[in-house]
């Protein structure tokens, strides 16, 4: 059976990364997560006191930035690697979110990263998850969805998973970073986040999680057996 990619993109917090880890996992797929490799290289930069707006420094940390994925052999999940090192906990922190956003702008850093995510998608057999993947990445992608869901259900979510990991954070802090990154995410020069001409849009605000797995899942054997 010929594989297909499966591009899901959509707003902060809409539950993405869990989605699109589970169909992966159904379909046999891979799943990757473009959204770490953005807070990775933002992570490098803040180790390195990188000054954003000097295309010099950026260009410089880029050089010297290097990201792989590996499976945690005792949960059996994919983690996020920066230099060799395990940085899956230190990405996810606020630090990292309250600056991830306008790395994301800087034109060089998308070249590259985009550039990683095509090599790493080329042979099909993926599911990547971020912003832009059906619109940039991957535009010929077989099967592209685009999740919204309302702001506060978001918001309680992700201060749900931040708890899980120990870190306590106000309602209210989570929801400005949230609605901030849309703002930037949505309305940068470069490769904003729209919704694809041709992606199916699922709002995930009142679906049970378990339900836009199915969806998605089906959705993605219908294109797997059509292609
Ligand atoms: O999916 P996430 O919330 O972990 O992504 C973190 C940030 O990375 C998000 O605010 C914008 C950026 N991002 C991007 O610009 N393009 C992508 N394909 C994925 C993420």
């Amino acid at each position: 059976m010929r594989k297909i990619v499966i591009a899901i993109d959509g707003f902060s917090g809409c539950g993405k990364s869990s989605t699109a880890k589970q169909v992966a996992k159904k379909l046999g797929y891979t799943y990757i997560d473009s959204g770490a490799m953005y807070r990775a290289t933002t992570l490098h930069f803040l180790n390195r006191f990188t000054v954003l707006t000097n295309p010099k420094d950026v260009d410089r940390a880029l050089k010297s930035l290097e990201i792989s994925f590996h499976k945690n052999e005792e949960t059996g999940l994919q983690e996020t690697y920066l230099n060799g090192l395990n940085v899956e906990r230190k990405i996810r922190t606020m630090q990292v979110s309250e600056k991830v956003s306008e790395v994301s702008k800087i034109k060089e850093v998308r070249r590259e990263l985009v550039s990683q995510q095509q090599r790493l998608g080329k042979h099909k057999g993926v599911v990547m998850d971020g912003r832009d993947i059906g619109t940039v990445v991957f535009p010929s992608a077989e099967l592209k969805v685009f999740m919204t869901a309302d702001l506060k259900i978001r918001a309680e979510r992700r201060q749900q998973e931040l708890l899980e990991k120990g870190e306590m954070v106000e309602l209210e802090k989570i929801i400005h970073n949230l609605s901030e990154r849309d703002r930037i995410d949505s309305s940068r020069a470069e490769s904003p986040l729209k919704k694809a001409e041709d992606a199916v849009e699922i709002d995930t605000s009142l679906l049970d999680f378990e339900d836009q797995v199915c969806e998605i899942t089906h959705l993605a054997q219908q294109k797997i057996a059509a292609n």
